[in-house]
């Protein structure tokens, strides 16, 4: 069953007169794992405000879950639309981190018994369990970050959105991010991960879209859009090392196109053994 998530028909957005997004289409299905990337300023995360309908179209169309963003409020749709917000304060008010995870739980009319089981699991999956007790605004940025991410997947949306959850964390927590993306996927949610981190996004997503100045310039898998100098040159995006490794191999008979170590072992390996 192929099913459409988000549609975006021809969105036009400006702040007062500036435009900033200019005619994106863009279909995202069920169960995809979709990484937006481009410059700063690109326009990603006004883009995807337009998916929980925190921002409506000036002209164009956003349909979420077969919706239009138009004819429904932010409170509506967040329950199956989880944003995580690029600046975690922008998110975070509460006078406790277990409080914090338990407003939206409270606000969606949960009972008790189940908001105590998924804080626990919530706090746990993003290493917080022993800052519950702590205001959130004594947390480091990047734990800041771990609890706006845990208070959304606490309520278990379908659409998950993150805007650049990676920045400001360390290896581990990458790592945890990353099995968190796992989980996601074998639960079958559709995930939206706006991020620069181009480490981050070479082994993880099927599918990354590139926005430049309000525009979607490249939509397909890793491998197309990193073997293409000028999306790339655009979105101002540096290739993985990897991939530059091949790049300088080329000469040798290496193919442009690698972007695993694995494959780049396995052509050398071929060409040493001639
Ligand atoms: N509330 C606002 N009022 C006016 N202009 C805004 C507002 N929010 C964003 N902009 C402008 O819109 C443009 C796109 O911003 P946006 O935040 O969508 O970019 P981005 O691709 O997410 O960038 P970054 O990688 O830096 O997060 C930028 O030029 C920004 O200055
Ligand atoms: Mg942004």
């Amino acid at each position: 069953m192929v099913e459409t998530v988000v549609e975006v028909e021809n969105l036009y957005y400006s702040y007062n007169s500036h435009p900033v997004l200019r005619g994106i289409n863009l279909e995202i299905r069920r169960g995809e794992i979709v990484a937006i990337m481009g410059e700063n300023g690109a326009g990603k995360t006004t883009l995807i405000k337009h998916f929980n309908g925190l921002l409506k179209p000036k002209k164009g169309l956003v349909k979420v879950f077969g919706v239009d963003t138009r004819k429904v409020s932010v409170a509506e749709l967040s329950r199956k639309v989880g944003l995580v917000f690029q600046n975690p304060d922008h998110q975070l008010f509460a006078e406790t981190v277990e409080k914090e995870v338990e407003f939206a739980l409270r606000n969606f009319g949960f009972k008790e018994e189940v908001i105590k089981r998924r804080v626990e699991w919530a706090l746990n999956l993003m290493g917080l369990t022993k800052y519950r007790n702590r205001s959130p605004f004594t947390l480091s940025i990047g734990e800041r970050k771990r609890l706006a991410i845990a208070s959304v997947l606490s309520y278990d949306p379908e659409l998950i959105i993150f805007d650049e959850p990676t920045a400001g964390q360390d290896f581990l927590q990458k790592e945890r991010i990353a099995e968190l993306l796992n989980l996601l996927r074998t639960q079958g949610k559709t995930v939206i991960i706006v991020t620069h981190d181009v480490e981050f996004v070479a082994t993880r997503f099927e599918r990354v879209i590139v926005m430049s100045q309000g525009r979607i310039i490249g939509d397909g898998s890793f491998r197309k859009i990193l073997s293409n100098l000028e999306i790339l040159k655009k979105a101002r995006l540096l290739p993985p090392q990897i991939v530059k490794c091949a790049w300088l191999l080329s000469d040798i008979g290496i193919p442009r196109d690698i972007i695993y170590p694995e494959e780049l072992v396995e052509k050398l390996e071929k060409i040493l053994r001639r």
